[in-house]
């Protein structure tokens, strides 16, 4: 939703109307109306649409692609689209986009729909956290905002930071307070993978999970070197997180018994 409305405030020079709406719909709905062939079955339909520049037909070709951006140098990573594409597709959805140059974009996102017996039949027990105090590190404020939500209701207590350098300092104050750290891959003036070591040069037990919306194999490398073995996707669940960082937290504690 971040990355599909602030792209369409940006096709605007000086504002202007960005449409949300979400609905109900099944395949065939879909199929007749923007004939968009869908897996049978009930979908969410969430459609974001501006008035804008819109996209030639070399941008809207690439648009999805990793780091393509026509934004100014250093405006824009081009991840955005690459992101809402992963996260869309990795829960069986499907994203497209109708561009008109000079007159508007509009960007259809279908989920397909829970059914809510199905959901109650393979509920699965996700881990929780007791009360364990987790460091978040993104420079994504939103996304600061919605793990410490998403994490804090699976029985964590988080402190979220959206500068590597202020969270680094709050390390150093007191290593022992954070049982993990979970950090951002790419952030301006303090990589991932740059917090990591640091920390570790305060703490070397310290259990760290990095997080990234595209993982380049130089992230795999720095992540094994500092020997990180969570390398997750931001497009991946939250349950993958959660298991991701209770696995880390019990090995954790299991090394510490051991020695
Ligand atoms: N609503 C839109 N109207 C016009 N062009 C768009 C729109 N959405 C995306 N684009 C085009 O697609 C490109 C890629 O978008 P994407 O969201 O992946 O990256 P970005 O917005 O350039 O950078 P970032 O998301 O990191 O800020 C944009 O640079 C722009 O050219
Ligand atoms: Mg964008």
């Amino acid at each position: 939703m971040i990355n599909l409305v602030t792209n369409a405030a940006h096709a605007y020079d000086a504002g202007g109307v960005v449409e949300v709406s979400l609905q109900r719909v099944t395949n065939l709905e879909v199929e007749r109306t923007s004939g968009i062939h869908l897996k049978p079955g009930e979908y969410l339909q969430l459609r974001v649409t501006d008035q804008g520049r819109g996209m030639d037909a070399d941008t809207l070709k690439r648009a999805f692609d990793p780091f393509f951006t026509t934004r100014a140098h250093g405006e824009g990573t081009g991840l955005g689209l690459s992101v809402v594409h992963g996260i869309v597709e990795s829960h069986g959805g499907s994203i497209d986009i109708a561009s008109v140059s000079g007159s508007g974009t509009s960007v259809l996102v279908h989920l397909p729909a829970a059914q809510l017996d199905d959901n109650r039949k393979d509920l699965k027990i996700c881990p929780r956290g007791c009360g364990e105090h987790i460091m978040y590190v993104d420079d994504e404020e939103a996304l600061v905002a919605l793990m410490k939500i998403a994490l804090t209701k699976r029985g964590y207590q988080v402190s979220g930071y959206t500068d590597p350098a202020v969270a680094l300092q709050e390390f150093s104050k007191q290593p022992h307070q954070f049982r993990a750290v979970i950090t951002d891959v790419a952030m301006p003036r303090m990589s991932g993978p740059q917090l990591a070591a640091k920390l570790r040069e305060i703490r070397s037990d310290v259990p760290i999970i990095l997080t990234s919306g595209y993982i380049r194999e130089e992230d795999r490398q720095a992540a094994q070197e500092l020997q990180i073995d969570q390398l997750v996707y931001k497009s991946n669940t939250i349950e993958e997180l959660a298991e991701g960082l209770a696995n880390e937290i019990a090995m954790h504690a299991r090394k510490q018994r051991q020695d």
